[in-house]
């Protein structure tokens, strides 16, 4: 059972763009109510977005929130129930082939086939998007280059590790030279090193202006390389912005402050100052130290040392928090990200 923790006076899910992208551009990808139930599931339950171009977009939720089925519909490859899907001026409905031609997609799960070699699967697909031979090669050249297996590409499937098995399949899904590029959960199951390459892959992708939707259900990933965030719950937008907008959301960033003489007036006298503070919401005592609930601002730590200061306290220790993105997805949706027996 889900359980709500989102007290009357927490801030409000952020579910518009709030950064400046939003300022006069246009999106590449615009989906206005999305509804697509499976039976009595609703696995997407009226789920608006909307992505711009070079960004790395996120959909970031537990298993079973609607990630794959969202993107599925984004792709052209699952009708929605309800809704309006328009990637790159087309809508979906109407126009899916014109769609097809400016997106790759790499599935959550695809089994490549182990007894061919990278460079013959990179053939296959030049086959499927009908490239003529010479192209198909040298974009498929390009394509391995992208994602580092060169020196491999002769090789069988069979030889290959788990991390380059999926680098095989980015190589894939890039042979088209997509404006958009969708990854469904790119990392799952790796090992941190094999993780660590392909962020640098999507990072170099990104340099090189492509957009990129993914999603994942790590709290890491989705905190180092997207650009925004949708947290994704049960089919519905539960928040959206960046992770530097969605963590300052909470207000929640803490300021500890240990005083060196633990005498009880000093930290009354110093109390007293700090809550006369701009930005300082919530003043508590913990542990002997003075712990303050900050409105995020550049200014606030020099000002509570000018209290601190000015105050006459000398401090042992100082301590600055900011919320993790574990916690903004708590706070949003009111459970954890993973279940915990997971
Ligand atoms: N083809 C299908 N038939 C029936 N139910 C489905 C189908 N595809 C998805 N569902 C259901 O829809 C819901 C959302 O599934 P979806 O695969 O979109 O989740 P997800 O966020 O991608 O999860 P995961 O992180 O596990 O990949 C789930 O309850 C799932 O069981
Ligand atoms: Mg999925």
């Amino acid at each position: 059972m889900k359980t709500q923790n989102v007290s009357s006076t927490a801030p409000r899910a952020p579910t518009s763009d709030r950064s400046d992208r939003s300022g006069g551009v246009k999106p590449i990808i615009k989906a206005t109510g999305l509804v697509k139930r499976f039976g009595k599931t609703a696995a997407v339950d009226g789920l608006s977005l909307e992505m711009y171009e070079g960004e790395v977009f996120g959909l970031l939720g537990p298993n079973g929130a609607g990630k794959t089925t969202t993107m599925r519909m984004l792709i052209t490859l699952l009708a929605p129930d309800a809704g309006e899907i328009v990637v790159g001026g087309f809508r979906v409905r109407d126009d899916a082939e014109r769609v097809r031609n400016l997106i790759g997609y790499i599935p959550q799960e695809r089994a490549v086939d182990r007894a061919l070699t990278g460079r013959e699967h990179m053939a296959l697909f030049a086959d499927l998007y009908h490239l003529p031979k010479a192209e198909g090669e040298e974009r498929s050249a390009w394509a391995l280059h992208m994602v580092g297996l060169t020196d491999r590409a002769d090789e069988v499937v069979a030889n290959y590790s788990g991390g380059m098995k999926k680098r095989l399949e980015i190589a894939c899904g890039l042979i088209h030279r997509p404006k958009i590029l969708f990854l469904d959960e790119p990392t799952l199951g790796l090992d941190v090193e094999s993780r660590t390459v392909i962020w640098r892959h999507i990072r170099e992708l990104k340099a090189e202006g492509m957009t990129m939707v993914m999603s994942t259900n790590y709290l890491d990933e989705a905190d180092q390389l997207c650009d925004r965030l949708a947290i994704i719950d049960q089919g519905k937008l539960a928040a959206l912005g960046t992770p530097r907008q969605l963590k300052e959301s909470l207000q929640g960033d803490v300021l500890s402050l240990t005083p060196e003489n633990g005498d009880s007036s000093v930290r009354e006298r110093l109390t007293i100052a700090l809550k006369g503070l701009d930005d300082v919401v919530h003043v508590v005592h913990r542990d002997g130290a003075i712990e303050l609930r900050v409105t995020p601002s550049k200014t606030i730590l020099t000002r509570v040392l000018d209290v601190v200061n000015g105050q006459g306290v000398r401090l042992e220790a100082i301590q600055y928090t900011r919320p993790s993105l574990e916690k903004v997805f708590i706070h949003y949706t009111g459970h954890q990200i993973k279940d915990e027996w997971a």
